[in-house]
């Protein structure tokens, strides 16, 4: 999820680029770079760092057309080298995705002679269209596309020749006076043009200062309509969503997307781990977990503790980072951190506390280069691109992706699952992120229902077994935006205590997916609604029991039992989302937070 800039016309590019690619920096970018041709032969700067930081380096680069690029490192961590542009030749691309086969292209270039100076997928891109380039650049960049497995946003430079394309990774033509913009993001060029063109997948745009030419990849021309862009550019850095909340509950698909790339496959059933360095054998020796992490984080190693024990029959206890470091007792033989960030102070000592015991540490995170991946053994990339708002919404949905794919690869590992199970399981992960778009398109519902409760000072949100992680979500969720006092609990502890404050004034969220705790977790529906709680449930579109039961239903899409958290997920997370909107809350800043938090 990195930024690109492209220019094509009268002005010189180099400002132009600068200026665009600051403005795609509020996301927190960690290197940047340009490629533009000086009427003679293509320039390259690029470093780690700012954009400011970059400017500063630049001599005085005469020249009209160029690329640009801000990083956000998935692949190889954020230096110098990794930046992008990457060359080959006479060939500078910038890119945008996760090319899935880099690795076989990388050794089928090396076999062709091509050498490899840094550890990015894109670097594989720039040698292929070289390989392919014999004086026309369409065609050199459809024949490499072509040999590609994954996502991508690419603007490629060749003399003073520019060519855009994409699959799964959104790309936008600005339209000027003769001059013309590739961007990964409207904000980028908003200030020069409002005439956008939208590519679609498999289409290349061919930008000239005059004229911007659309092919398909069997370089048929192709006829397109043009965008006037009215937002303002606040609202084009939500990409017209409201908040950044919203648009990151948005973008979950697509994160996930990108957790899963290129380390599924389903029809093998197996699971690969680029940062693991644990085989598949090695697993049998690892008979206890621990699980350390903090808040949002907290609640996906929970819900890991129910994947690992029911895929894996493995024990893990999930641990409070701050609480942890002082309980003296020893960890399983693997602990595993889970931070977004990287940087929570809590988790990052109660690590390195776990590691005083010997056994090895493994890191969950989204930020490639943070503390918690040099602290740790290894480490897998939760891949969910930036994020903004303070309240985690795609990092959780990506954290769980890790957590679903480790618990199935130790579940292989151990034994415990058969490969026609795990293919199963497989084809039902990949179905995940449309089920999520399905759910997304339904929100007017979720809406109206956190318009109803949205005055209640008292929300219970509850669930069983799988579905009690998410109860806490919800409840964290819901008391971190909309200041609402909100509690997650297992449903068959509300009897312990917590039912002494249930009354028709206490909404309940019941989380109550089909699974084996479903029967009980009716029970459960019944004894609040005893107590005249008015009671939301989350249900499967199939169950036609539930809504005896409850007043309101909320319909996720029917899957494995085991992967419907991630579903249910998205619906707390909505209903969070609009009973704050409703409170008028400032919901991407809430009051007493912070996004990384690195003090103990
Ligand atoms: C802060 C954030 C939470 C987050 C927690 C742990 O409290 O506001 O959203 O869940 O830190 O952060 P981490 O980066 O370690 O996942």
């Amino acid at each position: 999820m990195c930024g690109i800039v492209g220019y094509s016309g009268i002005r010189q590019a180099v400002p132009i680029l600068i200026d665009s690619l600051k403005r795609l920096e509020y996301r927190g970018y960690d290197s940047a770079g340009i490629a533009v041709f000086n009427e003679s032969n293509v320039e390259v700067y690029k470093d780690k760092g700012k954009i400011v930081d970059l400017e500063k380096t630049l001599p005085n680069i005469p020249g009209n057309v160029g690329i640009g690029h801000t990083r956000w490192a998935t692949h190889g961590r954020p230096n110098k080298i990794n930046a992008h542009p990457h060359t080959s030749g006479n060939i500078s691309v910038v890119h945008n995705g996760i090319i899935e086969n880099y690795q076989q292209l990388r050794e089928k270039l090396i076999r062709s002679g091509y050498q490899f100076s840094s550890e990015t997928d894109t670097e594989a891109l720039a040698h292929l269209i070289n390989n392919y380039y014999k004086n026309d650049l369409v065609d050199a960049v459809i024949l490499a596309l072509n040999d590609i497995k994954g996502s991508y946003a690419i603007a490629v430079l060749c003399g003073n020749e520019l060519v855009a394309a994409r699959k799964d990774s959104p790309l936008v033509i600005g339209i000027g006076e003769n001059e013309n913009f590739i961007a990964s993001d409207i904000p980028a060029i908003l200030k020069y043009t409002r005439k956008m063109i939208f590519l679609d997948d498999m289409e290349i745009a061919y930008v000239a200062p005059d004229k911007v030419s659309f092919f398909d990849t069997g370089k048929k021309p192709i006829e397109k309509t043009m965008k006037l862009i009215e937002w303002d550019l606040e609202a084009a850095e939500k990409s017209g969503y409201e908040h950044f909340m919203l648009k990151e509950i948005h973008e979950q698909p697509k994160a996930l997307h990108e957790t899963f790339a290129g380390r599924i496959s389903e029809l093998e059933g197996t699971i690969a781990f680029d940062g693991l360095n644990l085989k598949e054998e090695q697993v049998k020796d690892i008979n206890r977990i621990s699980i350390i992490a903090c808040g949002t984080s907290y609640n996906a190693g929970l819900l890991g503790k129910y994947l690992f024990e029911q895929l894996a029959g493995i024990h893990v206890d999930v641990e409070i980072a701050s609480e942890f470091r002082y309980s003296h007792s020893s960890p399983g033989s693997l602990v595993i951190g889970i931070s977004q960030s990287g940087e929570t102070a809590d988790t990052l000592a109660a690590l390195r506390e776990a590691k005083t015991f010997g056994g090895r540490s493994l890191a969950i995170t989204n930020i490639m280069g943070s503390t918690i991946t040099r602290d740790a053994d290894s480490c897998i990339y939760m891949r969910s691109g930036p994020e903004i708002g303070v309240a985690a919404t795609k990092t959780f949905m990506s954290q769980l992706g890790v957590l679903y794919l480790l618990a199935l690869y130790f579940g292989k590992g151990k034994g415990k699952i058969s490969s026609d199970r795990m293919k199963r399981m497989l084809v039902s992960l990949r179905k995940v992120p449309a089920q999520i778009t399905r759910i997304l398109s339904n929100k007017e519902l979720i809406k109206k229902y956190a318009g109803i409760y949205s005055s209640s000072s008292d929300i219970f949100f509850i669930g069983r077994t799988l579905n009690y992680p998410i109860a806490l979500e919800g409840a964290l969720k819901l008391k971190e935006i909309s200041y609402i006092h909100a509690e997650g609990y297992a449903a068959g502890e509300l009897k312990h205590g917590p039912l002494a404050l249930i009354t028709k004034n206490t909404p309940v969220i019941a989380i109550a997916t089909k699974g084996l705790t479903y029967d009980k977790m009716v029970n459960n529906i019944k004894e609040v609604k005893a107590r005249e709680a008015p009671v939301i449930a989350i249900a499967d579109e199939k169950d036609s029991e539930i809504e005896k039961y409850v007043d309101a239903v909320i319909r996720v899409p029917a899957t494995d039992d085991i992967l419907s958290p991630m579903l249910s997920t998205v619906v707390v997370q909505l209903l969070s989302y609009y009973t704050a909107k409703a409170r008028n809350c400032p919901i991407d800043q809430p009051r007493n937070l912070a996004k990384s938090v690195t003090v103990e």
